[in-house]
């Protein structure tokens, strides 16, 4: 019988003891829900000494900076805009391995807010840390292997933890308690119920070689298929929803030539935590919208393959 309301309060009551009464507090918000509840969590401990920044890598869903920014403005968290697109696009550019755009991208997180701790003389770092962030990046006892690192949790450099102290408000919460903290935090509904999406967003949803125009067709097919699903009302009711694109080509049939276009690999998943997850056994016929939707919008690509594999073995992002 866990209460939301009972758990915030001691988490707020415990976080006031090991901070101090003056110096300042950055947090860096995506949009998603752990880092917005963690922002006003932060925001309840530090009042006005806290900064709340927004950086955009250029790795976001289609019209998410604008919501976020019209969100984080809505809950009183005036965000400090930083717009970083081609600083990451640049450093991405042709990098086939995932961990190691995982690793560039905690790199250029951990320069910006070095800039802002820097300019601003900032004490506390507030992290929206989860507690599956902390077991998957393997840094539980007793867990085997590094799963995936992501980046919330390996991602900052040792000299971080001396310039600043790190606030981890969330780090013993799974996505659901996360999910009822901020709802009784007022946190608007269109966010509880918005997809997890990963902090290095859809650098982690292009295989292969990244390029501009990999990205391009991630972002273009993943929100026909989030928009598809909506339609149907089944958005909800789904943990995650995306598209991936691949290295392999596949030849297309465009009029009385042949091209060779892309894969897109679509994605469906129920989960209660993201530890484990079954792909969802979609009708045929909202496969076939979706799959018309992305071939007759998206020229580059010639293929729509749908993910059947569960996991485990298979984890919920490609790579
Ligand atoms: P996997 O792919 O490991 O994903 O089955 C489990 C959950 O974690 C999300 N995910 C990430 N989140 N940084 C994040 O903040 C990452 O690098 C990352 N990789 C995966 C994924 O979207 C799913 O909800």
């Amino acid at each position: 019988n866990w209460r939301p309301e009972i758990y915030v309060n001691s988490i707020i009551e415990g976080l006031r003891k090991e901070v101090s009464d003056d110096g300042k507090a950055l947090v860096a918000v995506s949009g998603g829900i752990d880092s917005t509840v963690s922002a006003i969590i932060a925001k309840k401990i530090f009042g006005d000494r806290l900064i709340t920044a927004f950086v955009d890598h250029g790795l976001l869903r289609e019209g998410e900076k604008e919501e976020v920014i019209e969100m984080l403005n809505f809950l009183e968290l005036k965000p400090l805009v930083i717009d970083a697109e081609e600083r990451f696009l640049n450093r991405l550019e042709g990098i086939s391995d995932c961990e190691e755009r995982r690793r560039i991208i905690g790199e250029e997180f951990a320069k910006i807010f070095e800039e802002i701790i820097e300019k601003e003389g900032i004490r506390y770092f507030v992290q929206g840390t989860t507690y599956p962030d902390v077991v998957e990046s393997g840094k539980t006892q007793g867990s085997a292997a590094v799963i995936k690192s992501h980046h919330n949790v390996g991602g900052l450099p040792d000299w971080f933890k001396e310039k600043v102290k790190i606030i981890e408000p969330l780090k013993f919460l799974y996505k659901d308690e996360v999910r009822k903290i901020g709802t009784i935090l007022g946190v608007p509904e269109t966010l509880i119920k918005r997809h997890p999406f990963p902090g290095p967003g859809l650098a982690v949803r292009v295989i292969g070689k990244f390029s501009r125009e990999k990205l391009e067709v991630a972002k273009k097919s993943s929100k026909i298929v989030e928009d598809v699903l909506k339609k149907y009302g089944l958005y909800e009711k789904v943990w995650q929803a995306f598209a991936t694109v691949g290295e392999d080509k596949w030849v297309g049939v465009k009029g009385d030539s042949r091209s060779y276009g892309y894969i897109v690999t679509i994605r469906i998943v129920e989960s209660t935590d993201g530890m484990t997850a079954n792909y969802v056994r979609m009708p045929y016929e909202i496969l076939d919208e979706i799959v018309k939707k992305i071939t007759g919008s998206i020229k580059s690509v010639t293929m729509v393959t749908y993910a059947i594999t569960s996991k485990p073995p298979s984890t919920i992002e490609p790579c």
